[in-house]
């Protein structure tokens, strides 16, 4: 990083508000991108994904913007995310109250008030551990079912609570203070997972699913903490944890994860744009940490990927927070 940015990232602690946001514009090269994933960067580090590219891009540039447009696209799109590509009979995909739970989470998570973890966000997730399976030939047994099921309530605990100063419309003017922003998406971050952990338990318990399955899953959840203690324990656990870990953190570098939060933030009015600065300013150094610390070594193609056309993305559209964001 060059001297001018490190400064420019230094005084964005104090003061981030950006200009220049060619909002519209980047809206629109994303659908464009869509219809021609030619268009995005760093084609040659996924060669090996060649035939999937147009599919890597569709789960990158993913917002389900477009989900309330057209209901009968969505159920089909839906249909494609839950189809199991361990193809195995046996899955717990097939269990109905698995089935329950998924939609149970689904749902939830499609009324979530936090900008950055919406559904958008699980679907992604669950979009990119499919392409774990079949593009890298993970062969070991590995139930889908129970990955599915971790991702769609692994950020449960956010869609009722979106931090400190979002649960009363009283404490809602603290957002102008950057840091109490940052301090309440610090502690949100720091507990999710855990709270999730603990509300899955309770549904799965009234549901009644098998003890078996329900372990995988609270594990699963369990594997997207930030607890020191619980990312040591990740690199004993089993495949499925690993890759849960790996592309919760992945989804922060997809052009996806930005305009979705974006949009729930100018469309939805979720909050406001000073948490939007804030979360991008935190993010940037999230991201930094998880660079080449990923549990499995495949992560690291994805994270090229991601993160190249991302700041890609920022510098063609936001070129104030491409400076600030970008974690090349
Ligand atoms: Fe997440």
């Amino acid at each position: 990083m060059d001297l001018r940015r490190k400064i420019k990232k230094i005084v964005a602690i104090f003061y981030f508000s950006p200009r220049g946001r060619k909002i519209r514009d980047a809206w629109e090269y994303v659908q464009r991108m869509r219809m021609d994933p030619t268009l995005v960067s760093n084609k040659r580090r996924m060669r090996k994904m060649k035939g999937n590219l147009r599919e890597l891009v569709e789960i990158m540039t993913e917002t389900l913007a477009e989900r309330y447009e057209n209901r009968k696209t969505y159920e089909l799109k839906l249909k494609k995310i839950l189809y199991n590509p361990m193809k195995s009979r046996k899955d717990s995909i097939h269990d109905p109250k698995v089935l329950e739970m998924i939609r149970i989470g689904f749902e939830r998570m499609e009324q979530s008030q936090d900008p950055c973890h919406d559904i958008s966000h699980v679907y992604r997730c669950i979009r990119i551990a499919k392409l774990y399976f079949s593009f890298f030939r993970l062969k070991r047994r590995l139930d889908w079912g129970a990955m599915v099921l971790a991702l769609a309530w692994h950020d449960i605990s956010r869609a009722d609570d979106p931090g400190l100063i979002y649960r009363s419309k009283i404490l809602k003017p603290l957002e102008s203070l950057p840091w109490v922003v940052d301090l309440s998406l610090i502690l949100n971050g720091m507990s999710d997972a855990e709270r999730s952990y603990k509300i899955f338990k309770q549904e799965a318990e009234q549901i009644g699913l098998s003890e078996a399955i329900k372990c995988l899953v609270e594990v699963g959840i369990l594997a997207t903490s930030t607890n020191r203690q619980t990312r040591e324990w990740i690199k004993k656990a089993g495949l499925s944890c690993k890759i849960i870990s790996d592309i919760d953190a992945l989804d922060m570098c997809t052009i996806g994860r930005f305009e979705a939060a974006l949009k729930n933030i100018l469309d939805n009015k979720m909050a406001s744009i000073k948490y939007f600065n804030r979360m991008n300013l935190l993010g940037s150094y999230v991201v930094k940490r998880f660079q080449n610390k990923w549990e499995l070594k495949c992560s690291n193609q994805f994270y090229d990927f991601f993160s190249v056309n991302l700041e890609k993305h920022a510098y063609m559209f936001y070129p104030n927070d491409a400076e600030i964001l970008a974690p090349n």
